[in-house]
């Protein structure tokens, strides 16, 4: 994974790579470091840790430079420490990587024969030291980058500088995201338009193969044929208070609370009195949808638990069989593809290499569409879609997935009713949806305001090694949820299973010492539910459940929290928000880095 940034300007750089690097933290944060060209030689430095230390060691040393690279790490070769921090150098060249080279070991046994040696454990210093091989050839540093990433398998988004060129920047993409940002006298590149937010709102996306020369006047892009290409010029606004924290103690606390707005954001404009509008996944998307037979979906994580959820109601509302997929193992089982599948992304970045690399399988095979459920319109996934809709969810900076989450429900129970409604089904059921979904934002607002309940319970929790989270049916992909925002963020174990499972195994974990966790909704499971409870009981367990009304179960050790009425089957939603609240004010409670979890990364690149 990795963020990288390059600057070439007429004023003093150092700063505004900085500044560039914290906004991408969310793409790894265990060592930064940065490159400047100076007049005779290149200044790099580079620390372990957040990037706020590199940005200490900046003050302290006050470099001047109008010309330099930059990159936050998350490892993948070498373990995080200074020497595998990047920019790496070979001789005159220095370059920042984000990606995976797969070939880097043959790559580095004939460099070390040609006389290289290697300072670092990772894959990215093959690339300064090929590099510097084909400035010996070519004198060139762009001429060097076009036959160094002939050489290259994997993906990359490189950024190198030169010392002979003490105005050029030349940067290279495969498969890893890369953009230009386009100022008034000065250029940019970097991972994602985000970090140059403040500096300018046009970008230029390069594509996979492309090279580019960036200067301070202007910027020239490659393709793989080496010809002169023009890229569209894209203009992006990103809103200032999106990427601070506000009033708000972490960017997940923010971003939970944003949640009702982001779900207003996510179904503003799609809904008419009494039914989805037509084509809201695009032009030509109501007609694609009335040929459909099967769904298939593919994603990671927190958007993979969505998926399972849209599950659910893809098969209650169109009425149509759905499969769901990780997408870092879908395309090694050789999937059948039925005819008039429809295949669908979910994603909040837009750039998980798994995601992308399924679909990117997917277009090869004969389904019917693609489409992606995505909050970053610029992404790679979103252009790379045939059909797209967009969460509008706002920039998520915490590493743990919130608002992103609840939005796809919102954005999926849309195609749900989408298909739905090209398949001529169920309309009772989607005019009584369409008034639910509006007063969605409304009923999350009022389960905001459990928080205090919740924080009575958090002591019991914060002290626990192990927990345990049970629900049924929809809910089970809600728990699972629930269980990977405790143990990412608080790093207290925990495992989600369907309720009915407890007695097939996990039972014998039961005791004093674990919690349970259950969603108990008022369903048609709610009586079944009540009684996989009553064997926790029975066994001296502690539960605390988030339920109904009308709760059908009497707690002696815990506690039940009752949540505001809702729509059964919106309820998924509305049962994400306590679950949230519960894992941060845990992990608040055992004083963990919460917004940058150990070991993980916002948006993951790399497979
Ligand atoms: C967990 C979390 C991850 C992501 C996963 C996929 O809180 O955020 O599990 O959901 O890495 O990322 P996207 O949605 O960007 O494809």
């Amino acid at each position: 994974m990795c963020g990288i940034i390059g600057a070439a300007s007429s004023r003093n750089v150092g700063k505004l790579l900085v500044q560039g690097l914290h906004k991408m933290e969310y793409r790894g944060y265990d060592s930064a470091g940065i490159a400047l060209h100076q007049k005779d030689n290149i200044f790099n430095l580079r620390t372990l840790g957040k990037v706020s230390l590199l940005e200490d060691e900046m003050i302290e040393q006050r470099p001047k430079s109008k010309l330099g690279i930059a990159h936050t790490r998350w490892a993948t070769h070498g373990k995080p420490s200074k020497k595998n921090a990047h920019p790496h150098a070979s001789g005159e060249v220095n370059i920042v990587h984000n990606g995976i080279i797969e070939n880097y070991l043959e790559l580095k046994e004939k460099l070390i024969q040609a006389g290289y040696t290697f300072e670092s454990e990772t894959d990215s210093e093959v690339i300064a030291h090929l590099l510097h091989q084909h400035l010996q050839s070519k004198g060139d540093l762009l001429a060097a980058m076009h036959e160094a990433i002939k050489e290259l398998d994997g993906a990359f988004a490189i950024a190198a500088i030169h010392i002979k060129d003490k105005n050029r920047l030349v940067v290279a993409r495969n498969k890893s995201p890369l953009l230009i940002g386009v100022g008034l006298e000065e250029n940019f590149a970097a991972s994602d338009p985000l970090a140059l937010s403040q500096l300018t709102n046009e970008f230029v996306f390069l594509e996979d193969g492309d090279i580019a020369e960036i200067t301070k006047e202007s910027y020239q892009v490659f393709d793989r044929k080496n010809s002169p290409i023009s890229r569209e010029v894209t203009e992006i606004d990103i809103a200032v208070n999106a990427v601070t924290k506000g009033e708000y103690s972490h960017f997940m606390e923010k971003e939970i609370y944003e949640q009702p707005n982001a779900v207003a954001n996510t179904i503003d404009g799609k809904l008419g009195d009494n039914d989805v509008l037509d084509n809201i996944f695009g032009l030509g998307s109501s007609e694609v949808f009335s040929k459909i037979k099967r769904i298939q979906f593919v994603a990671c994580g927190t958007s993979l638990h969505a998926g399972k959820v849209g599950r659910f109601w893809f098969e209650q509302i169109a009425q149509i069989p759905c499969y769901v997929d990780f997408a870092s193992e879908y395309r090694y089982r050789d999937p059948l593809v039925e005819e008039g599948t429809l295949f669908v992304t979910i994603s909040q970045s837009g750039e998980t290499a798994d995601t992308l690399a399924a679909l990117r399988y997917a277009q090869e095979k004969d389904y019917l569409s693609t489409l992606s459920i995505c909050n970053v319109p610029t992404s790679s996934l979103a252009r790379e879609s045939e059909h797209v809709l967009f969460t509008n969810a706002g920039p998520e900076i915490g590493v743990a997935s919130t608002k992103a989450f609840t939005t796809q429900l919102a954005g999926l129970m849309l195609l749900a009713m989408s298909i739905a409604k090209s398949l001529n089904k169920d309309q009772q059921n989607r005019k009584k949806l369409v008034h639910e979904l509006r007063n969605l934002p409304k009923v999350i607002e009022e389960t905001l305001k459990l928080s205090n309940e919740i924080m009575n319970i958090v002591p019991n929790i914060a002290d626990k090694h192990n927990a345990l989270f049970l629900g049924r049916g929809m809910f089970f992909p809600i728990v699972q949820e629930g269980a990977l925002k405790l143990k990412e963020i608080s790093y207290i174990h925990a495992e989600a299973y369907p309720a009915g499972e407890l007695k097939h195994g996990p039972l014998a974990l039961v005791d004093d010492q674990i919690p349970v966790v259950a969603l108990s909704p008022e369903n048609t499971l709610t009586e079944k539910l009540v009684s996989n409870l009553e064997e926790v009981k029975a066994r001296g367990g502690t539960l605390y459940v988030f339920g109904g009304e009308n709760a059908k179960i009497k707690i002696e050790r815990g506690e039940y929290i009752q949540m505001p009425e809702c729509s059964e089957l919106l309820a998924p939603i509305i049962y994400t928000i306590p679950l949230q609240i519960l894992a941060y004010q845990v992990a608040c409670q055992r004083g963990t880095d919460l917004d940058q979890p150990r070991n993980l990364a916002k948006s993951v690149t790399v497979e």
